[in-house]
């Protein structure tokens, strides 16, 4: 099937249904219990790439509990600033919390960096000197159960980082066909068992609903061959990252920003764009090429830099980040 349909039709085709708030808690009143913990990835790369210094105007597009935005701000005392946006309510709280000491050199905003054009024109009327995009989900998305992003912690099956967002994975798993599920998986997990184990969740969902991050790992256990549950990671988690990456978008999501940023940088502005996943940095690397190409830019990473083994080491998480970096070259009109 063409990758088209990924974009476009299976979301027409799987939102049909009236969506569902998963079942469980009341997920808003107990969402702040758990403490926004993050710890940011290269975070000296970023400071060092960004060129970070004083009178200058910083965009952090995913700006999660403020760990990057922070260091940003220290190393362009006294007075850079500094733009952050976030989906996530819970982020936009975290960050206004953890940057008020910088007082009126942040202002945060709830929004989606697809727009990154429209909220950065409105807010300033000015080019930007650096922009962060650290890809993916934060620490406290993936630990928090209620938010159902994790195959390791009990909860209901959200995985939304707008909660305001359409449709939950709940709300897949229940409305799309065999073949759009397999695609999903296929697409966004690149699993090898999609059909399978789509296979497994029509099946299931025929007898009870699939509602929580276990229903789904069970589905997966049992649809997946014995080997496949012995291997290096967990069976469930390139259903659990296909399904994270459909409902929020992710990747067009990416590719409306690609589009847009750029253009917004100041000369010898820079763009630093973190990932996580081979779907994500494949369009990086192509949008970074295409926007050279066409003169006025240059790509300043020649060869993508990844964490050294000591940040992989106190961080696992950190393992699969590549760090890439576009440069406006030419005075803008
Ligand atoms: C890896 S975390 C960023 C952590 C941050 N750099 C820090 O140091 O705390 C990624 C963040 O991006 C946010 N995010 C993901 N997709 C987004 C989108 N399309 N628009 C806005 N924020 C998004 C997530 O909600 C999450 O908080």
């Amino acid at each position: 099937m063409p990758s088209w349909v990924f974009w476009k039709g299976i979301l027409m085709a799987c939102s049909s249904k009236e969506p569902r708030r998963p079942e469980g808690p009341d997920i808003l009143d107990t969402r702040m219990v758990l403490k926004f913990s993050h710890t940011p990835v290269m975070l000296s790369e970023v400071v060092s790439f960004l060129k970070c210094s004083a009178r200058k105007l910083y965009v952090d597009a995913t700006v999660g509990g403020g760990g990057h935005a922070k260091a940003i701000l220290e190393a362009s005392q006294p007075s850079g600033r500094l733009f952050g946006i976030d989906q996530d309510p819970d982020a936009v709280r975290a960050a206004l919390e953890n940057l008020k000491l910088f007082g009126n050199r942040v202002t945060i905003r709830q929004g989606s960096f697809s727009k990154i054009g429209n909220l950065v024109r409105e807010t300033y009327s000015g080019c930007i000197d650096g922009m962060l995009l650290d890809l993916g989900v934060s620490s406290y998305q993936l630990d928090m159960p209620l938010r159902g992003f994790s195959f390791g912690k009990a909860g209901p099956l959200d995985m939304r980082m707008n909660p305001d967002l359409p449709m939950s994975a709940a709300d897949v798993v229940r409305d799309c066909n065999e073949e759009e599920l397999a695609g999903i998986i296929f697409e966004f997990g690149e699993e090898r068992y999609a059909k399978r184990i789509a296979n497994g969740i029509v099946k299931r969902r025929r007898i009870s609903p699939i509602v929580t991050t276990q229903d789904l790992v069970q589905v997966v256990l049992a649809s997946v061959p014995p080997a496949a549950r012995r291997g290096k990671i967990h069976p469930a988690t390139r259903t659990f990252q296909a399904l994270r990456i459909y409902v929020n978008n992710e990747l067009g999501e990416l590719k409306n920003f690609l589009e847009d940023a750029p253009s917004l940088l100041c000369p010898e502005g820079r763009l630093v764009i973190i990932d996580y996943h081979s779907l994500e940095d494949r369009l990086v690397k192509r949008a970074f090429r295409d926007w050279e190409r066409r003169g006025g830019y240059k790509v300043v990473t020649k060869r993508v830099v990844t964490p050294s083994d000591e940040e992989t080491r106190k961080n696992r998480r950190s393992r699969s980040a590549k760090l890439r970096v576009l440069e406006r070259e030419d005075q803008y009109e």
